[in-house]
């Protein structure tokens, strides 16, 4: 016998003894039934992922936003980044971004931490311990920065990189890798960034760094590099752009230079928050899809001061309507594009897709269960037959929904939330 509550779609079945009341029998024994519940306004999608978010950063989120970038880092950045040498104050706010993103429904980020091999290594700890699928870069960088002790040798950087790949490997944590990560081409000594090409390609590692945010970098890395054509150039020469490169921003590059990014199989991270918020400039989204360069999306917290990726998600969607209003021509991206591009996308450019971004048969249990109505949340459902649940669905719902319709995050198959643990601070 099979039946299901309330006449709606069936989401979960039990199959066992059920007994129960009827109108026409007191005690009614169902052997070997089958119960379908209707679950209507709940239901499960691919857990999301940050494919370029500093941790370090999340200690200043929501402030300082009223400088460009080259400003914006020597002013506010690199003092607070070098609080990091502190293990004790690395803790606090790497347990309150490991914490709040899972909350946010990040099953997997991909980190920036700092220069500090140890405290780089506590986060990778820290994300393992709450079980987070996490990339963990120790940032490497040997010039032009403001904090005079916040900054390497060559030598000691890589050195220090090796170390930290080493640790972290070392912990054989399931679901954290390490990142090579050089900070951007005007934080790197031409040596520094050859160095790092060669340390990821003889471990086979991810690499992550910036590219082409904003005009004034533009013109520095010119100034820095005057032998390379174009900025992509730079980290090509240097074995820096592979298929496990995730470059963030892109909003200035060129579309031959997307052209090298497709033949080397390089991943862009779309962080439409912070190229606002540091009036960076606007990704063309539809551009980088049409090049067929593998596309993700990120917070770049605190480029960006939301944590949310549900953020990232409306963002993109804005900056895309920005591109549709200065030209009509330009093809707007839908909502189900940039669904795909938070979840299926995501995994692409971290080249986890073998493991994560869908339900495919063979892929790890990285998901969310969501409650369209979820108590407390702000949502008032209400249904309308012209539009699918799946439009209704309210994190995506560009103005609608949050993390209070999330109730309940799986990474590998764990119940990573709702759990006492990740109650917020
Ligand atoms: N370029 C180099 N470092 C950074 C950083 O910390 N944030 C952003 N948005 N861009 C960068
Ligand atoms: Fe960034």
């Amino acid at each position: 016998m099979c039946w299901s509550q309330r006449g709606g779609p069936v989401t979960h079945v039990f199959r066992g003894t059920f007994i129960h009341s009827t109108p026409e029998t007191a005690l009614q024994v169902l052997e070997d039934a089958l119960l379908g519940v209707d679950t209507a306004g709940k239901f499960f999608m691919p857990g999301m992922i940050d494919t370029h978010i500093h941790a370090s950063q999340y200690s200043y989120a929501g402030t300082a936003l009223d400088m460009p970038l080259l400003q914006w880092l020597n002013t506010y950045t690199f003092p607070v980044e070098s609080h990091f040498k502190d293990l004790e104050f690395a803790k606090k706010v790497y347990t309150q971004v490991v914490k709040r993103t899972l909350r946010n429904g990040t099953t997997t980020a991909c980190y920036f931490a700092t220069i500090h091999t140890d405290a780089s290594l506590l986060l990778g700890q820290i994300a393992n311990d709450f079980g987070q699928r996490a990339l963990v870069g120790k940032v490497c960088m040997d010039r032009n920065n403001s904090v005079k002790h916040y900054r390497e040798t060559v030598q000691e950087s890589v050195d220090e990189t090796h170390r930290f790949i080493k640790e972290l490997l070392n912990k054989k944590y399931p679901l954290v890798k390490p990142v090579v990560t050089p900070r951007f081409a005007p934080s790197c000594t031409e040596a520094l960034l050859e160095q790092l090409g060669t340390i990821a390609k003889n471990n086979n590692l991810h690499i992550q760094s910036h590219i082409s945010e904003n005009i004034d970098e533009l013109k520095l890395v010119k100034e820095l590099f005057p032998d390379s054509e174009t900025y992509t150039d730079i980290y090509h020469k240097f074995n820096l752009l592979t298929d496990k490169t995730i470059m963030a921003h892109g909003c200035h590059l060129s579309d031959k230079e997307l052209t090298v990014f497709r033949e080397t199989g390089t991943s862009l991270s779309h962080c439409p928050n912070s190229n606002v918020s540091l009036c960076s400039g606007i990704l063309d989204a539809r551009n980088v899809l049409n090049h067929k360069v593998k596309l993700g999306l990120g917070t770049d917290v605190a480029g960006g001061y939301s944590s949310s990726i549900l953020d990232a998600v409306r963002r993109t969607l804005d900056a895309s309507k920005v591109l549709t209003i200065q030209n009509p021509q330009h093809q707007t991206l839908t909502f189900e594009e940039v669904f795909r591009l938070a979840t299926l996308g995501g995994s692409q450019a971290l080249s986890l897709d073998d493991q994560i971004g869908n339900f495919e048969i063979g892929k790890d249990f990285d998901a969310l269960r969501v409650n369209v109505a979820a108590r407390g949340g702000p949502i008032d459902l209400v249904q309308f037959d012209h539009l699918t649940s799946y439009s209704l669905f309210p994190p995506i719902c560009p103005l609608k929904g949050d993390d209070r319709n999330i109730v309940e995050v799986f990474v590998a198959g764990r119940k990573v939330v709702p759990c006492e643990d990740l109650a917020l601070e």
